[in-house]
């Protein structure tokens, strides 16, 4: 049987691991000067290229309290992270993100905050394992923010191969952790039947040409493989009439990503691992950023605030989805496709790992 700590219990015992983990910071965070542009990572401030989206909108719903612990289960720069510790100097936050890379590149946020927050390498399909292994499982978690897909950090990093871009040219990798052995953009290009190429396109990207398209790739494979973006880009532009070729190309590379990193099934064991770890009357929020994965989110949504014992309600002037302020996409064109859904964990026992969303 699972034990709960009581609240005080709970973060003497998330103290107890930043301080076996970290020095601890006795420096006071300054919260009166926050202003939107803050939470773009300091190290990145020169680039300019990280922007959380929804950020007003994520910290009114989360209303971060004090000596309460939220779960940032995609941390990427750390953006949305920022926001929840700086709009409340006394709250904790434990962050996930399956690329490792990213916490490389957040050393000053995590040094900062190295009293107040957590980072783990791991999916966030897999949260409740990874707290349990650091010992963590019995803290209580009253909020948790999803931001699918790929930070902008991974799309203009030409060595990591999400990009489409020709200036951006780099080797078909695509794997948001490089240090795992899962299949590669480049595996799945230069060795799956033209048939699973096919169903890819379809399934992760909705392209309907991914017929032409996997018969010219198979056709230039068998020539010499196909090594870098750029390559598989000509390959798409030489398959379909010119003015629809970039739309294709964006989503026969978004269709591989998703299929390299197994997002769609990430989204839908996260949301019930979400489910597991929130205490009642914690919101969870999701943003997405394609009606695919959009659609899981509300499925798992409508789902879970239907059944006979709900474990999740819609707060009453929150049941739509939340689109960009035009202000917003002013500031973070970026964000033009995103939706943010939210619901707020009832009382009722989870139940949605029974169940096949
Ligand atoms: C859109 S970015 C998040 C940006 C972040 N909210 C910020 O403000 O900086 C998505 C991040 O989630 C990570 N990610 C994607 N799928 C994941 C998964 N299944 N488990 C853990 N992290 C994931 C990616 O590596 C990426 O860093």
């Amino acid at each position: 049987m699972i034990k709960l700590f009581n609240n005080n219990n709970n973060l003497i015992k998330f103290q107890q691991i930043l301080k076996r983990n970290y020095s601890v910071n006795k420096k006071g965070i300054n919260v009166e000067d926050s202003s939107v542009l803050q939470y773009v990572d300091k190290e990145f401030e020169s680039y300019k290229i990280h922007k959380p989206v929804f950020i007003k909108e994520v910290l009114e719903i989360l209303n971060p309290q004090p000596n309460k612990i939220y779960i940032d289960a995609t941390f990427g720069m750390g953006g949305h992270t920022r926001g929840i510790l700086e709009t409340c100097k006394d709250c904790y936050v434990i962050a996930f993100d399956r690329d490792p890379k990213v916490f490389d590149m957040t050393k000053s946020l995590r040094t900062e905050f190295k009293d107040r927050l957590i980072t783990i390498n791991s999916t966030f399909s897999s949260m409740r394992s990874a707290l349990k292994e650091k010992n963590l499982s019995h803290l209580k978690i009253s909020g948790i923010l999803y931001d699918f897909g790929v930070s902008s950090y991974q799309i203009d990093t030409a060595d990591r191969g999400f990009s489409f871009k020709k200036e951006l040219d780099g080797p078909l990798d695509m794997r948001m952790n490089q240090n795992s052995s899962q299949l590669s953009a480049f595996d799945i290009v230069n060795t799956f039947s033209e048939k699973d190429l096919r169903d890819i396109f379809f399934y992760y990207g909705e392209e309907k040409h991914t017929k032409n398209i996997a018969n010219e790739i198979i056709r230039k494979r068998q020539i010499e493989p196909i090594k870098n973006t750029n390559d598989l880009v000509k390959i798409i532009e030489s398959s379909i009439p010119y003015p629809m070729a970039l739309k294709t190309i964006s989503r026969v590379f978004r269709s591989l990503r998703m299929f390299v990193n197994d997002e769609l099934n990430e989204i839908k064991v996260g949301l019930t691992e979400g489910e597991e770890l929130l205490e009642p009357n914690s919101p969870l929020l999701a943003i997405s950023f394609h009606s695919i994965e959009d659609r899981i989110v509300k499925q798992f949504l409508n789902k879970f605030t239907t059944i006979d014992e709900p474990t999740f309600k819609f707060s009453p002037n929150l049941k739509s989805p939340i689109f960009p302020s035009e202000e917003e996409l002013e500031w973070n064109p970026r964000s033009k496709s995103a939706v943010l859904r939210t619901a707020i964990r009832t009382s009722n026992k989870p139940i949605s790992s029974k169940f096949n969303i």
